[in-house]
């Protein structure tokens, strides 16, 4: 129990860390282009953060040990990354663990982790006694499906857990997503379920776009990104027809759009929209 912790969404933990750890002008470090909340909350608080780009769309996990400096505190990695939908692979992870100063925050954001389950992507669960400030933030929005309840939670370093509990709201998380989350945890046919019409999905799409002679980057989450040249126009034409993509120009990839994959009849008519659009 003192290596858990609740928030309202995982977002909640991001920003109990930050309140709780960072102070003014101190600096965190995130790959870039990756989840946009960390820089937000960062930023509110006063703090710095400090970008290391992709190096071909994969996190650059030497680049950002390059980038570590006096004043940094926290590192943000997602794992599956958004929006590339790609992984840091076991070993790969552990040799980082391994070499990062141990007065430094690590967060392995695992937010899409259900998905990948058998690729050979880290697991923080395994992780956990690499590295003393470690924390993995996990969540229900995704997989399970329960982004409206609004309930995430982290594990890992106790000291860390505990002073986050001291600044946490005493009833961070409401009944209705406690009783949601438990029940989440016990339907397990419900998640098998999920991932396998994501992995149909995903198949059926890949070939659908190999045949309009379109890239796209094969990605263990739910999510991948397809380059179509100007994203911002493509999203525009399939939002008049009902379908909402994201245009990455805001993650610095003009030339791709994020899918989100879904049931099949919905993944048929994206395609169908996609080529009368294109
Ligand atoms: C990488 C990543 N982490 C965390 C979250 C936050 O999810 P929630 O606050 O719903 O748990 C998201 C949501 O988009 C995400 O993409």
């Amino acid at each position: 129990m003192d290596q858990i912790i609740v928030g309202n969404g995982s977002n909640e933990i991001v920003e109990l860390l930050v309140r709780t750890f960072l102070f003014p002008r101190e600096e965190a470090i995130q790959a870039f282009p990756s989840f946009l909340v960390y820089e937000k909350v960062v930023k509110g608080a006063g703090g710095e953060m400090v970008f290391v780009p992709l190096k071909e769309l994969k996190i650059d996990l030497e680049g950002i040990l390059d980038k570590i400096s006096p004043e940094t505190k926290i590192i943000f990695l997602t794992n599956p990354n958004n929006p590339t939908g790609l992984g840091i692979e076991e070993e790969e992870m552990r040799e980082f663990l391994r070499t990062v100063p141990e007065d430094i925050i690590v967060v392995l954001d695992e937010a899409y982790i259900e998905f990948a389950k058998g690729s050979g992507i880290a697991d923080g669960r395994d992780m956990i006694d690499l590295h003393p400030l470690l924390l993995v933030m996990r969540t229900f929005s995704k997989a399970y499906g329960l982004a409206g309840l609004r309930i995430g939670y982290g594990f890992g370093s106790k000291i860390l857990i505990d002073y986050m509990n001291r600044v946490r709201q005493p009833f961070n998380v409401n009944m209705l997503a406690q009783i949601g989350a438990t029940a989440a945890l016990d339907d397990e046919e419900f998640l098998s379920r999920t991932i396998s019409v994501v992995n149909e999905g995903k198949k059926y799409l890949y070939k659908e776009l190999e045949k309009m002679g379109l890239e796209y980057v094969p990605s263990v989450t739910n999510f991948f990104l397809i380059k179509v040249g100007k994203a911002r126009d493509i999203y525009e034409r399939l939002l008049k027809k009902g379908i909402i993509v994201r245009s990455m120009e805001a993650y610095n990839l003009p030339e791709y759009i994020r899918i989100t994959v879904g049931k099949m009849n919905e993944n048929e008519k994206f395609i169908l929209s996609l080529r009368e659009v294109l």
